[in-house]
């Protein structure tokens, strides 16, 4: 009796489990179902972050356009980590590193009395002036752009901290204009000029097929209801 009993709870628990691992495929295939048509509805956001997120390491940044909007604090904050070696105020001492007041926009090697790598002479001698996207790639990898130089800064990786922190050195003792925004470095710039490509022919070939298929009298509503169809059908899929 007792040896049958322990069969039966043996046999029982394997059902049990066999339940189980039958089951949860199809309680997984069910959350799969309802899942898929959300993530067919973000999935149009997709190409414009990805595309984004493409074009922001390639293109430089718009000066124009981003160091108005700016977070000076944020770039004050982030000078933190300059100050080992920099002072930015007027008239400041030269520490590891030479005073940065007026730096932005001023000849390199801007301290007369700091002594400069030679590598920073011969950079000076290719690029005189710290311009905004000068002093960008030097702040990004200094050793890259300005190879030997004596600032031992590994650099800052993201741009809207960069962004930030050129605002802010700007601000100290600098009277470089803010340039006009250029729209060929907006990240958007280039990608909707790849869509409206090629976008262009699906409306252009319901527009020549309406006019050919019809009467002349039915053509513009064709034609209306063809561009109506055009413009739900990219907002359909967002929500
Ligand atoms: C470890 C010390 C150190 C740190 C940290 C450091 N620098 Fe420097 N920096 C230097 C030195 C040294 C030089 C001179 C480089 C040379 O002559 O090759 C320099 C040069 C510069 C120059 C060029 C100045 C000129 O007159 O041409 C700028 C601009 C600059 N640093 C900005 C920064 C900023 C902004 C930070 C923070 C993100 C920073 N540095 C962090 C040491 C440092």
């Amino acid at each position: 009796m007792s040896g049958d009993l322990k069969w039966n709870k043996i046999i029982g628990a394997g059902l049990a489990v066999a339940f189980v691992i039958v089951g949860l495929p199809q309680v997984t295939a069910a959350v799969f179902h309802t899942e898929t048509p959300e993530k067919m509805g973000y999935f149009v956001d997709a190409p414009e972050e990805a595309a984004a997120g493409a074009a922001a390491p390639v293109l430089p940044p718009d000066w124009g356009t981003v160091l108005p909007t700016a977070d000076l604090a944020a770039g004050e904050q982030a000078f933190a980590r300059c100050q080992a070696c920099h002072t930015a105020t007027a008239g400041g001492a030269d520490g590891t590193g030479p005073n940065l007041y007026g730096v932005v926009g001023g000849p390199v090697m801007h301290r007369a009395g700091f002594a400069y790598s030679d590598a920073m002479a011969a950079h000076k001698a290719e690029a005189p002036t710290w311009g905004l996207d000068e002093l960008d790639q030097f702040l990004t990898a200094p050793a890259r752009y300005v190879p030997g130089t004596k600032m031992s800064f590994a650099g800052i990786r993201d741009t809207q901290t960069r962004v930030n922190l050129i605002a802010w050195l700007r601000s100290q003792g600098s009277s470089l204009a803010i340039p006009a925004p250029d729209p060929s470095r907006q990240p958007g710039a280039a990608a909707p000029a790849a869509p409206a490509e090629g976008e262009a022919p699906a409306p252009g070939a319901e527009t020549a097929t309406a006019p050919a298929g019809g009467p002349a009298g039915s053509a513009p509503i064709t034609g209306a209801a063809a561009q109506s169809t055009t413009q739900t059908s990219p907002v359909a899929p967002a929500h």
